[in-house]
């Protein structure tokens, strides 16, 4: 850890602020900033609930802030009643909002559709009608299994109409993952599409909804919702699925919102943890809202002009707070595009940003360092060759950003005028957590600055203790905020354990990232400390990995650990103890093919191992652990410097580095 501090506190390049942003900035400078951490500190209930009275529309007002008589199962502003959907469509119709373009999305193949916030209106009312048509009921469970589409967003703000709660579960996982979630949540819904189109190919996604019910456990779900994006045959299932259009056919354009309680569930989303399957991170309704606001209105500086764009997938918390909701409740046009970065070429990004205009935009490193390479191979399209005046605010979220890859977007993106917001947070934190504001902070390549007023983030050591400036440590979150995850969906003790350990005395919200803060107070994020891996911003539990080789029938036992990657940031490699003896040559290789395509029919493509190396044993401590550290040195080629006296078998770490 340590050496790993000293090497980004060599960063001494300073971006301050823009004068005209700063001017006119929603948080003006430092002293606006420093006033409002200060509000937060002295009355904290008080600051959230001024905030939560301003910025989200009640049906009914709360008059309780905070209770925390149940931490760290806190609940805020829960006697008051709203509904999400209406603070995202029904506020603004009336108003010069609701002819003004809320969905600019452009299809893989570059046809545009625009959608104003009546007509998105309208589209979740008949969807909503439809689906209370079929019977369905607020507290019920949704999975979604949609691609990027306007069809997407319409399926989670009906749910979110009529207080269903949604699972969006990313196009990307397999049929195995889709099954665990649906039985999981206890889904009586699905509503999936038949394919996804990207990079100019269609990508089936019905068909593993169908393996999904017959894998078995599905029992629960009483309609799948088909919507078709391609014109390919979909077989349906009489009496479960139903097709999209036949679910609006003849249904009301208006539909009155189901007022829910501020604490009435408005999703669950799987995310990867250290342990066992992935967790169900339960949100709120009230509070989310409020900060998924909040953050739009602080951390992109979101003016009524702005064209937004977040180029995360719905599957993804990103997309979640910066496509489906934030922008929406906001009143913001944003775009929303089906394709992937490179294709048809690498300029795709930099077209768009030029066609639509768009002000402020935000991806993933993974992105910006895959397109850095793309830029370099082709010139063309290089983003200098793009107007890209229109932009603002460029951001960056999901991993940490390496100081290079933060200059080039500086430079070549924000053409050295925009500031980089390098937005911290997770999918259990529901909004921005430490970030810079970018009319206050002033800007060091790397690093995500400071917490939001009111997020009381700090780095500790084991004992809980503040470290010192320029020390690393765990970092966590010392009070409740309002879009904290409320629990794991049916596991209140995991999320208990997870979040809040004995080891802080459950005083404290452990993020699982380690972080260092630097003499002038900004945080720098070292990543992941427990066993999870951060692969192109994708969350994945090592164990999930290595449940999954596991269960295949020819493989004894397994190992996964991260190795840095240039462009996935980290990439997995597993170790693997065949039953059979150690294969080699070509054996090794073809085994190897299909343990990847194992992987990915057991959890998904993203899960699938990029180095896989065979032993006859893993290198184990006399009492039977694991030593991952050493395989961690291993995957990286590194020489093994540590100590390995205590290994029962030190020889198998001479047939762990062989490469296949
Ligand atoms: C990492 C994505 C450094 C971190 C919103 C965190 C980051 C995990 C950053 C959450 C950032 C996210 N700098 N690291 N700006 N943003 N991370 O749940 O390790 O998919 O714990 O949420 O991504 O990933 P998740």
């Amino acid at each position: 850890m340590t050496s790993q501090i000293t090497s980004v506190l060599q960063e001494t390049r300073l971006f301050p602020p823009p004068e005209a942003l700063v001017r006119q900035a929603t948080i003006s400078g430092i002293a606006q900033y420093a006033a409002m951490c200060a509000e937060a500190e002295q009355d904290y209930r008080g600051f959230w609930a001024r905030l939560a009275r301003e910025h989200v529309l009640w049906h009914k007002p709360f008059t309780r802030d905070l209770d925390d008589s149940q931490a760290p199962f806190y609940k805020w502003f829960e006697d008051g009643e709203l509904n999400v959907s209406y603070n995202c469509l029904d506020r603004h119709l009336g108003t010069p909002v609701e002819n003004k373009t809320a969905i600019l999305f452009e299809a893989d193949d570059g046809t545009v559709t625009q959608v104003t916030y009546r007509e998105l209106y309208h589209r979740v009312c008949r969807f909503a009608n439809g689906l209370k048509a079929l019977g369905y009921r607020k507290g019920e469970r949704a999975i979604i299994y949609m691609p990027m589409s306007v069809e997407g967003i319409v399926a989670m703000q009906a749910c979110a109409r009529l207080g269903i709660i949604h699972s969006v579960v990313f196009g990307g996982f397999s049929a195995k993952s889709l099954q665990e979630r649906i039985q999981d949540a206890g889904a009586t819904l699905v509503i999936a599409a038949d394919a996804q189109v990207r990079g100019g190919k269609h990508i089936p996604l019905k068909p593993a909804v169908d393996e999904a019910f017959a894998l078995g456990g599905c029992e629960s779900v009483r309609k799948v919702v088909v919507y078709r994006r391609t014109d390919g045959p979909v077989p349906m299932v009489a009496g479960r699925d139903v097709a999209w259009d036949e679910v609006v056919q003849g249904q009301a354009d208006d539909c009155e919102p189901e007022w829910v309680g501020a604490e009435h569930p408005l999703f669950i989303l799987y995310t990867s943890g250290s342990t066992g399957k992935p967790k169900g991170v339960q949100h709120s309704s009230g509070g989310y809202l409020l900060q998924a606001v909040l953050s739009m209105k602080w951390t992109f500086d979101l003016k009524p002009d702005d064209v937004f764009w977040c180029t995360a997938d719905i599957g993804w918390v990103t997309g979640h707070t910066y496509i489906t909701y934030g922008p929406l409740a906001c009143g913001a046009t944003e775009v929303v595009f089906e394709g992937v970065p490179t294709f048809p070429n690498a300029g795709r990004f930099w077209e768009m940003i030029e066609r639509h205009k768009v002000t402020i935009f935000y991806t993933a490193p993974t992105a910006i360092r895959s397109l850095i390479k793309a830029a370099d191979l082709s010139p063309n399209h290089h983003p200098r060759n793009y107007d890209l005046s229109t932009l603002r605010i460029i951001g960056s979220v999901g991993e940490p950003i390496n100081p290079e890859a933060w200059m080039w977007y500086h430079t070549q993106v924000g053409g050295g005028r925009c500031p980089v917001v390098d937005t911290w947070w997770q999918t259990e934190t529901g909004g921005h957590m430490i970030t810079p504001l970018p009319g206050v902070h002033t800007l060091k390549p790397g690093s995500c600055t400071m917490p939001l007023p009111g997020i009381a983030a700090a780095i500790v050591d084991e004992t809980g203790t503040d470290v010192e400036k320029g020390k690393g440590g765990f970092l966590v979150v010392k009070k409740p905020w309002p879009s904290m995850i409320r629990t794991i969906w049916g596991d209140p003790d995991r999320f208990r354990k997870s979040y809040f350990p004995d080891d802080f005395q459950g005083r404290f919200y452990l993020a699982g990232d380690g972080a260092s803060l630097d003499l002038d107070g900004y945080f720098w994020i070292m990543g992941r400390i427990d066993d999870v891996l951060n692969v192109s911003g994708h969350r994945l539990g090592t164990m999930e990995i290595e449940s999954a080789l596991v269960s295949n029938p020819q493989v004894a036992e397994a190992a996964v650990v991260g190795r840095q990657d240039d462009l996935t940031g980290e990439a997995v490699v597993a170790f693997v103890v065949l039953k059979q003896a150690r294969p080699a040559g070509a054996d090794a290789a073809r085994i190897a093919d299909e343990l990847r395509a194992w992987v990915a029919k057991e959890i998904g493509p993203i899960a699938k191992p990029k180095d896989i190396r065979f032993g006859d044993n893993l290198p184990k401590t006399r009492s039977g652990k694991i030593m991952r550290r050493l395989l961690r040195a291993v995957a990286k080629g590194e020489e093994i410097t540590q100590d390995v006296s205590t290994l029962e078998n030190p020889a198998i770490l001479e047939q762990l580095k062989q490469p296949l």
